[in-house]
């Protein structure tokens, strides 16, 4: 069974996924690592993630892997273990910018499509109900009203000892959904049979216990 979120940043998408997982003993996927994984072999490779071709050419002679222990995901890169340097604000902004480029997209459906053989899923990215599985069994869309998400980021990162104004947090979440929302390919929208979800005045038990609900219904 695969289960997919889908939603912009700052929805509360990856909290809720670990906890549905959990809730459901499914794999956690955690799709945005994949493009955070390529970002980082870009910038440590001195690559510009604008270079639309040598990003392409340069995952011919990448390896990614995942491993997963104890509902998390890790992310290997040519065997080293790059999990702890996914979230900085410089891969972070070129995650965003080398999940543009369509090789990339394709290069990386193959490996998200692997892990759905593996077992039952909740899968969570922007394409997940669209493109990586159309057919999966619930696919559900998180969305919250901006301001929102802008402060749950922005509590998130400082959590995390990297909380700079929250007015850079709210630019970096503008440029990153109008890159999302607008790019030729694969773009973040709805799926058509997905069940949206509003997370403003929700907490993520909230949101799991309607999914498990549509779940557990069938619906
Ligand atoms: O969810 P995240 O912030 O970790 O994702 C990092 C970037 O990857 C984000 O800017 C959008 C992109 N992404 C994507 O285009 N498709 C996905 N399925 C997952 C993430």
């Amino acid at each position: 069974m695969i289960i997919a979120i889908d939603g912009p940043a700052g929805v509360g998408k990856s909290t809720v996924a670990k906890l549905l997982a959990a809730r459901l003993g499914c794999l956690y996927l955690d799709t945005g690592a994949l493009y955070r994984a390529v970002a980082w072999k870009t910038l440590q490779s001195g690559l510009r993630p604008t270079d639309h071709e040598q990003v392409v050419t340069l995952l011919s002679s990448t390896s990614l892997h995942m491993q997963f222990q104890n509902g998390a995901m890790q992310v290997l890169v040519d065997g080293i273990d790059v999990t702890g340097e996914l979230r900085t604000p410089d891969v972070t902004a070129a995650a965003s910018m080398v999940s543009a480029i369509p090789g990339v997209r394709e290069w990386l459906l193959p490996i998200q499509r692997q892990i759905g053989q593996r077992g039952s899923v909740v899968a969570e990215g922007r394409d997940i109900g669209t493109r990586v599985f159309p057919n999966a069994a619930y696919k559900f869309f998180l969305d919250a009203d901006a301001n929102i998400r802008v402060e749950r980021r922005h509590r998130e990162l400082v959590a995390a000892g990297r909380g700079g104004a929250i007015e850079d947090t709210y630019q970096d979440l503008s440029k990153r959904d109008l890159r999302d929302r607008t790019r030729p390919i694969d773009p973040l929208v709805p799926a058509p049979d997905a069940r949206s979800i509003d997370t403003s005045t929700l907490s993520p038990e909230q949101v799991v216990e309607q999914m498990i609900a549509a779940v557990s219904t069938g619906l």
